[in-house]
């Protein structure tokens, strides 16, 4: 009866074609059949929390990134925050973050890349981003740097990787922890590696903009043991214990070990390394991850293709609107195509492509210091952060999402360019 529904369902499957008139969105869920017959297989096993699905995910995702360890959560943002609060763990002795340590990152990108260097007490540092890589500009990294230093908490911007030998080199030198938000970079490589393989700690998020989806989700991954008995525990409730959902005593020692001022043998189950979450996504989520999973070489190909495309149509234009340029070594997976004006009102462009139905996105906070969420949060600020309010003022973004033909970015090329020879007659 099983594999009756299952057939159903993949003949449920329906495709549509875009036609000029219709909407062109940023980002978008590209499936088939194989993805709603895992969801729909997961849901009839009923396990429901995490599974053999999400076993299959964490093993395929972390040798895909070339990590020993990586543990499935229920979105990015999640994960940043376990990501960032594995380094406050007592278990990292002179390593823990304390509250009131800082850590240097920058204000011109995903809110959820800070916050939870916030929520937990310590002070963020801003430095500037360069135009027209818009990470990090690393000549700042030293000016940023005081006795109360502990980590570097930094995203690759849209999919382009960050200059990562001089942020590790700047890291090690000063012995500060490196976590790679790796969220919008999925698939995209730096002298031959995976980003997401370089940081102490990384993170990936599944949300249906991203490379590939699961609904909600994400990952952490690392290479570090310690870190990952860290990860688990925290993701898991708080637990010493590392038993699978629904295993028991997988240690042998479930019953006879001393932990705090517990009595002896108190079930190891109970016992409490951290105060920690439930941050665990379900098997349905990784079942889609799965299939997702098997499409992400052709989607990484297709984001690639997609941002040459917009980048040669519109090179003609480059006195006029600033196109975006990866840095020395890598090779990005791109999440999306980053535009600054810099002759004329971004708002004007912005408000004439969503007319024309062709979705744009701001490059998030902007300039995170800007925001409301910012009013009496202790903070640090090197420079004048210029290049990241020239984005806040003057940048948005266009999608490169595998979804999109030629025949979409060829109509948004050129509504961009009909738009911009017209003001200049
Ligand atoms: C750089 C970055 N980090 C983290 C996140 C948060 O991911 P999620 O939406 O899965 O919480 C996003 C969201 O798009 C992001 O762009």
């Amino acid at each position: 009866m099983k594999q009756e529904i299952l057939d159903f369902v993949k003949k449920y499957v329906k495709k549509q074609e875009w036609q000029i008139g219709d909407r062109i969105n940023y980002a978008g869920r590209v499936y088939d059949e194989q993805e709603l017959s895992n969801l729909v297989e997961s849901s009839l096993e009923f396990w429901l929390t995490s599974g053999r699905f999400t076993d299959e995910f964490e093993s395929k995702l972390a040798k895909y990134i070339g990590v020993k360890y990586c543990s499935f959560v229920n979105s990015g943002s999640s994960a940043n925050l376990l990501a960032f609060w594995v380094l406050t763990s007592p278990l990292l002795g002179e390593r823990q973050i304390q509250r009131g340590d800082e850590v240097i990152t920058v204000a011109a990108g995903f809110p959820t890349t800070v916050a939870p260097i916030v929520q937990y007490g310590a002070i963020p540092v801003f430095v500037d981003v360069t135009i027209p890589q818009y990470n990090v500009d690393c000549s700042q990294l030293e000016n940023a740097l005081s006795d109360k230093t502990k980590a570097v908490m930094l995203a690759h911007t849209l999919g382009n990787p960050f200059d990562i030998a001089q942020v590790k080199e700047f890291c090690n030198k000063h012995n500060l922890w490196l976590i790679e938000d790796n969220c919008d970079s999925l698939g995209s490589e730096y002298d031959g590696k995976k980003t997401g393989s370089f940081g102490d700690i990384a993170t990936s998020s599944f949300y249906p903009a991203h490379h590939i989806t699961t609904g909600e989700g994400g990952a952490v991954y690392t290479i570090n043991p310690l870190l990952h008995k860290i990860i688990r525990s925290l993701r898991d409730w708080g637990r010493d214990c590392v038993c699978a959902s629904g295993q028991d005593n997988l240690c042998k020692h479930r019953f006879d070990g001393q932990f705090g001022e517990l009595p002896k043998g108190y079930d190891h189950k109970y016992v409490y390394s951290h105060f920690g979450f439930n941050l665990k996504a379900t098997d349905m989520q990784a079942a889609i991850g799965v299939a997702q999973f098997d499409k992400l070489d052709d989607f990484t190909q297709k984001r690639r293709e997609n941002f040459r495309f917009l980048k040669d149509s519109l090179a003609m234009l480059s006195d006029k609107l600033i196109l975006p340029e990866h840095c020395n070594k890598s090779n990005p997976s791109w999440f999306g195509f980053l535009l600054t004006c810099n002759s004329f009102e971004r708002e004007r462009l912005v408000r004439h492509l969503e007319d024309k139905k062709i979705q744009t996105r701001m490059l998030f906070a902007g300039n995170i210091m800007k925001q409301p969420c910012m009013q009496n949060i202790p903070h640090r600020v090197i420079g004048t952060l210029e290049n990241t309010d020239i984005i806040m003022n003057n940048s948005f973004w266009l999608g490169v999402y595998p979804g999109m033909t030629e025949v979409m970015l060829k109509f948004m090329a050129d509504t961009i360019i009909q738009f911009i020879v017209d003001k200049s007659n």
